[in-house]
């Protein structure tokens, strides 16, 4: 398959721009379980199903990478029950799924502050990265305990520590640097941002990476995730104009109109 270029719309005629790496917030597994007067762990439970769906329709789309928002720094704050409800979730899900994604291909990792969690979990996931570090079809990526404040600081504190060691001349930092420091800095930056649940914002998510990603918002709640939905995201990303910050004309190399 063709390598994707997903910077601009694609012209008349020709196959629809497809995203090279897709982040997905999946958000509104609370409210999909209190709307059935079930507990909010049911939701979440709905939600590990949405992930599959999410990974089918990246393996059928032929999308490179997949970066979900699992868990945030933030979320260590829920109720404990919840939080243990999750932590079972994860371990159960690792359990269940790592060796059928395995065999499709998918390459999992994960992101966060890792010494947060137990040791069964941490286990798990150090298991899923070694059984999947050859795979190349789809780079999935979890994060988990991870915040992008944390992220942006863990990398500030790299390039510290080779600054304090004197492997590293301050005035050369500048942001392919620090980019280089930050998580998934062996990825493109992430082209079409996904959020559920009706909320607009980036919650602490991928902060730096997500500098000129599109961002697309549904009112859908993550449990109810399905293809089309995901297909309306493609589509819209696929009728955007990706500037970085040039003229349209600059991108699409036609001549520049000037003012007087
Ligand atoms: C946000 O919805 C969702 C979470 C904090 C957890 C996400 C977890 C999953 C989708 C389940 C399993 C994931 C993997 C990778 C196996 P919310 O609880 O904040 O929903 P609300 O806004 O309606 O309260």
């Amino acid at each position: 398959m063709p390598t994707p270029d997903p910077s601009s719309p694609a012209p008349a005629g020709a196959e629809p721009r497809i995203p090279c790496h897709v982040a997905v917030i999946m958000d509104g597994n609370g409210r999909w379980a209190e709307r059935r007067r079930r507990p909010r762990a049911v939701g979440h439970r709905a939600g590990a199903r949405a992930v599959n769906t999410c990974i089918d329709f990246c393996l059928e789309r032929g999308i490179g990478a997949l970066t979900l928002f699992a868990f945030s720094s933030e979320n260590w704050g829920r109720p404990e029950d919840e939080v243990g409800a999750l932590m079972k979730l994860f371990l159960n899900a690792l359990d269940r799924e790592v060796e059928e994604l395995h065999r499709r291909g998918v390459r999992v990792r994960f992101i966060g502050q890792r010494d947060r969690f137990g040791p069964a979990l941490v286990q798990r996931m150090a298991a899923a990265e070694t059984t999947t570090r050859d795979n190349t079809r789809l780079n999935l990526t979890i994060a988990a305990s991870y915040g992008g404040q944390w992220d942006i600081a863990q990398a500030a504190r790299s390039l510290a520590r080779d600054v304090a060691a004197g492997r590293l001349d301050p005035d050369a930092i500048d942001e392919a640097m620090l980019g280089s420091r930050v998580c998934l800095a062996d990825l493109p930056p992430p082209d079409l941002f996904i959020r559920t649940g009706g909320e607009q914002r980036i919650s602490n998510f991928l902060l730096w990476q997500l500098a000129y990603t599109e961002l697309w918002f549904t009112d859908a709640l993550w449990p109810e995730l399905d293809a089309a939905t995901l297909q309306r995201a493609l589509d819209d990303f696929a009728s955007r104009e990706r500037r970085y910050g040039l003229t349209g004309a600059q991108v699409a190399g036609r001549p520049q109109e000037t003012s007087e």
